[in-house]
C-alpha cells in the first residue's frame, strides 16, 4: 500500500486505544484500527483520517478467533508486515460489588479477553512482526497487576490501589506474558514491554480517572516507537520502570 510503519491497535474505537491510534498516525504510522464492533472502528477512522491521518479499520475480537486470523490475512495482503501491535483491548468487570455465586463466571470472562485473546492474537500475529525491521509490543497493562507494589504498604498508599480478584490478576498475568514474551520473540528482533496509562477518564472507570485519554496513551505510544536497540521486558509509566 505504502512505506509507512504498520501499527495495530485493539480497542481502538474508545478511550486510551482511540487516543494511541491518533497519536501512532501522527507517528506517521498508518493504523490499523481493531475494534469487536467494525462499525465503530470505521467511525472511528473516519475521524483520523478527517484529520489527514493514515488509518484503516479492521474487525478485531479478542473473544472471536476467526476475526484475528482474518486480520494477521488482512495485514499479511496489504502491507506483507506488521511493525507494532498494540494490545490495548480489555474489560474489567468486578470494579463493583460482585456476588460469589458470578464470580468465577466474571474470571473466566476476564481472563478470556484480558490474557487469552491477547496472547492468540500476538501469536496469530506474530509472522507479519517477524517480518518487520524491529517490531515492538506493547501490552496495556496496570499498576494494579504489579505484585511487588501489592506487597509494599507504601508503594500500596502511593499507588493508592483498590483490589478486583479478576482484573488486577489477569493484568499480573499480562505482565508475566510480557517477560515470557520479550525473551521468546528476542531472537526475532521483536521487543515487548508492558504499559501503565495511569488512572484516566475511560468508560471503564465510569470516567472518574484524574488523567485525559491523550495523556494515558503517551506511555503505550513511547514505548511502541522504541528504535531496533531499546529495551524490552520492561513495565512503564510516564515516571519511569514499575517494579513487577
Ligand atoms: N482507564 C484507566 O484508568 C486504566 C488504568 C490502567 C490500565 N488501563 C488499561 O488501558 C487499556 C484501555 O482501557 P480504557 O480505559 O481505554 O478502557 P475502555 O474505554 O473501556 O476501552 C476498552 C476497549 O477494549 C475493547 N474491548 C473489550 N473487549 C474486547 C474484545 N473482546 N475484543 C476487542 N476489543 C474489546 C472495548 O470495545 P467496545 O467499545 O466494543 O466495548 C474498548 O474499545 C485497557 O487495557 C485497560 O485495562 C486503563
Amino acid at each position: 500500500m505504502n512505506k509507512r510503519k504498520v501499527a495495530l491497535v485493539t480497542g481502538a474505537n474508545r478511550g486510551i486505544g482511540l487516543e494511541i491510534a491518533r497519536q501512532l498516525a501522527e507517528h506517521e504510522f498508518h493504523v490499523l484500527l481493531g475494534a469487536r464492533s467494525l462499525e465503530a472502528a470505521q467511525d472511528a477512522t473516519e475521524a483520523l483520517r478527517a484529520n489527514a491521518l493514515q488509518a484503516s479499520s479492521l474487525h478485531v475480537d479478542l473473544n472471536d478467533k476467526a476475526t484475528l486470523i482474518s486480520t494477521a490475512d488482512e495485514v499479511e495482503r496489504l502491507f506483507g508486515h506488521l511493525d507494532c501491535l498494540v494490545n490495548n483491548a480489555s474489560i474489567c468487570l468486578d470494579a463493583g460489588r460482585v456476588s460469589k455465586g458470578s464470580m468465577l463466571e466474571i474470571f473466566r470472562d476476564t481472563y478470556e479477553t484480558n490474557v487469552f485473546g491477547l496472547f492468540t492474537l500476538t501469536e496469530i500475529m506474530l509472522p507479519n512482526l517477524k517480518k518487520s525491521c524491529a517490531a515492538n509490543v506493547v501490552n496495556m497493562s496496570s499498576a494494579v497487576g504489579s505484585l511487588a507494589i501489592w506487597g509494599n504498604k507504601e508503594l500500596l498508599r502511593a499507588h493508592n490501589l483498590r483490589p478486583t480478584f479478576a482484573y488486577c490478576s489477569s493484568k499480573t498475568a499480562v505482565n508475566a506474558l510480557t517477560v515470557l514474551m520479550a525473551e521468546a520473540y528476542a531472537e526475532f528482533g521483536i521487543k515487548v514491554n508492558a504499559a501503565c496509562p495511569g488512572l484516566v477518564s475511560t468508560r471503564m472507570n465510569g470516567y472518574s480517572g484524574a488523567r485525559t485519554p491523550e495523556e494515558g496513551a503517551r506511555i503505550a505510544v513511547k514505548l511502541a516507537t522504541l528504535p531496533a536497540d531499546g529495551p524490552t521486558g520492561g513495565f512503564y509509566n510516564d515516571e519511569g520502570r514499575l517494579p513487577w
